[in-house]
């Protein structure tokens, strides 16, 4: 978490810095601050909340400056406080740091160094970093020596932006775990933790490797590898300029936005990839590794969030189309489970960002077992891609709201072509999948009219202070996914279920004043379904249902319902997803919550 951004030029960069702050605010909001050097002078501002706030106070006294290093930050040690936001210096203020990741031997460093006689003034573990500087600058008068002599001494991970009066003309970075990328322009160098950043700039970057430490100056541009002790000529690449997203157009938000891009979403996921006739799948991405894919015989799916959520939803789709068993495992978990994983397993991660540590760990943990790694990804050029053999990429354009909507709907689609992929031939359900995707934009438009009524119903269900989700077979993730959607904006407690295990437990919650809400969509296993609604309402539970146009039995049975419109089993969870995101959505606005920024949680998490 955390974003970070860095400028070294001929311009005054302050506005472009600040600009980038808020470009990454994604990755955490609860305050921000920038360094900067003005030779010989140097300054900080620092102010908690959003980065609109310390843009204000800085434009205030309109600084001008060459040289400057800023951030926005996701607490993990310590509140959100000036004192603990970024940059963090050393005594004399000729050291300023800005840090992304965790220092998970900053305690035993900050003791060193106060038994030394240094002084501490904020609760984080990054204040070690500048003060260890300053240490290793006293015994060999050299900013880049003592940076690798400082970093030498980290344990954990980070992304580094450093810059120092001694050192005026230069700007060091330095990344192990976290990305970090340099922008080059005409007159100087953006650089920041996420490409978007840069690529207001420049198409021309960058990317730092683990161990990398690099020192820029306007002429020149040194990267220096600690593990390998390499010094390569940096590997120059052009980014590619994605749909940024960044338009609200009318929308009040980027969640409401990003639900009703649903359909462009679909759209952009299968153009130039499906032929419904013949129920052929063509993945670009996956051409260089077609041979081992004809090999693989289990699949495992890591991924956090929402993402594990889509790829529950790849488990039922993979093993019912392509035959191959599916295990789909929390990246948190896997990484550090001692599972035996044959050469013939495949590994897909999963990750909006590319940058969700824990599933960057789970690739990495993998990474010499000679297993055939696969990414499906939305971010490209991110860590995830960079790290697999192969993958596909969803093309949803950029997300902003924290709480994943269009991604997930993307994800659930790529999926799909996955496992018709893996089919070893196409037959009739491969013809009728592909042809209901193409339908699919047209049908979430139907349920995005639905809006006002589910507005509706969020006025009368936004008191209730806990929710059970329940559905059966595909409709499990997605009750999943549904109960997590609910939580992480509205801050009421939820809980998804597969509706047949209501008996080992959740019944026991169930009254007057906890609702469910069912996942009751056409498809086998609807009538049991239909069974475990009718044992709550026999216990006074609300019920509020998600069901197929047509389905009369339900409309009696619930106390409200909403219809979509027909579609397959195996196509479901995309029309219901936007159900489930809208209802989330307009139960957080009754509730006047900030919905593209949550409290405590941020879009991409880049720690573990
Ligand atoms: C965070 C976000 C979620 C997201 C999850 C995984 O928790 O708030 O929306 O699903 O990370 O992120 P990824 O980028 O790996 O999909």
């Amino acid at each position: 978490m955390c974003g970070i951004v860095g400028y070294i030029g001929k311009d005054n960069g302050i506005n472009l810095v600040l600009d980038g702050l808020e470009e990454l605010e994604y990755r955490g909001y609860d305050s921000a601050g920038i360094a900067f050097i003005n030779d010989p002078k140097s300054n900080v501002y620092k102010e908690v909340g959003e980065v609109k706030n310390l843009k204000k106070i800085v434009q205030k006294d309109k600084p001008n400056s060459n040289l400057i290093i800023g951030h926005t930050r996701w607490a993990t040690h310590g509140k959100p406080s000036i004192v603990n936001a970024h940059p963090h210096f050393n005594s004399d203020r000729t050291i300023y740091v800005v840090h992304n990741g965790i220092i998970e031997n900053y305690q035993e460093i900050k003791n060193r160094l106060i038994d030394q006689g240094y002084n501490f003034i904020s609760e984080t573990d990054s204040e070690v970093i500048p003060h260890l500087i300053d240490y290793y600058y006293s015994k060999t008068n050299n900013i880049l020596e003592s940076i690798k002599l400082a970093l030498n001494d980290l344990v954990g991970t980070y992304a580094l932006e450093i810059i120092s009066t001694l050192t005026p003309q230069k700007l060091y970075l330095a990344r192990l775990g976290s990305p970090l990328v340099i922008g080059i322009m005409k007159n100087g160098y953006i650089t920041g933790s996420d490409k978007n950043v840069v690529l207001e700039h420049t198409s021309k970057a960058t990317f730092l490797n683990d161990y990398d430490l690099a020192e820029v100056s306007l002429s020149k541009l040194k990267i220096i590898n600690l593990k390998d002790k390499d010094s390569n000529p940096p590997k120059i690449e052009l980014l590619e300029n994605e749909k940024t997203g960044n338009d609200l157009g009318n929308f009040p938000d980027y969640m409401l936005k990003e639900i009703h891009d649903t359909p462009e979403t679909i759209k952009l996921a299968v153009t130039g990839r499906i032929n419904p006739k013949q129920g052929n799948v063509k993945l670009g991405g996956l051409d260089s590794v077609i041979k081992e894919l004809e090999h693989i015989d289990r699949i495992i799916i890591v991924a956090c969030g929402t993402s594990y959520y889509a790829g529950l939803v790849g488990e039922y789709l993979i093993e019912e189309l392509a035959n191959i068993p599916v295990e789909v495992v929390l990246a948190s978990e896997f990484k550090y489970k001692k599972e035996p994983i044959s050469r013939s397993a495949c590994v897909i991660a999963i990750s909006q960002s590319g940058e969700t540590a824990d599933t960057i760990a789970a690739l990495n943990k993998v990474k010499d077992y000679g297993v055939l790694e696969l990414g499906i990804v939305n971010s490209i050029g991110s860590s995830v891609a960079r790290l697999t053999d192969a993958g596909v990429y969803c093309h949803a354009g950029t997300e902003k709201s924290v709480a994943s909507t269009k991604a997930f709907i993307s994800q659930v689609t790529i999926l799909t072509l996955v496992a018709l992929r893996l089919k070893k031939s196409p037959d009739k359900i491969s013809r009728k999948i592909l042809s209901e995707l193409q339908a699919l934009p047209q049908k979430i438009k139907t349920v995005l009219n639905l809006e006002n009524q589910i507005k509706e119903l969020a006025k009368r269900y936004k008191d209730y202070s806990n929710f059970l989700y329940i559905g059966r077979g595909y409709n499990y993730p997605a009750a999943l996914e549904g109960a997590l959607k609910l939580k992480e904006i509205s801050y009421i407690h939820a809980e998804g279920f597969a509706a047949g295990e209501m008996k080992h437990g959740p019944l026991a919650l169930i009254d007057s004043k906890f609702p469910t809400f069912a996942i009751a969509t056409d498809g086998p296993l609807l009538e049991k379904t239909i069974s475990n609604i009718e044992e709550i309402k026999a216990r006074g539970g609300p019920v509020l249902a998600v069901a197929t146009i047509g389905n009369k039995k339900l409309k009696k049975l619930v106390d409200d319902v909403i219809y979509i419109p027909k579609t397959l089993e195996q196509t479901s969870t995309q029309l219901i997803g936007v159900v489930l995101q809208l209802f989330a959505y307009y139960m957080a606005h009754e509730l006047s919550k900030n919905i593209d920024k949550p409290r405590n949680l941020a879009k991409s998490v880049t720690v573990e």
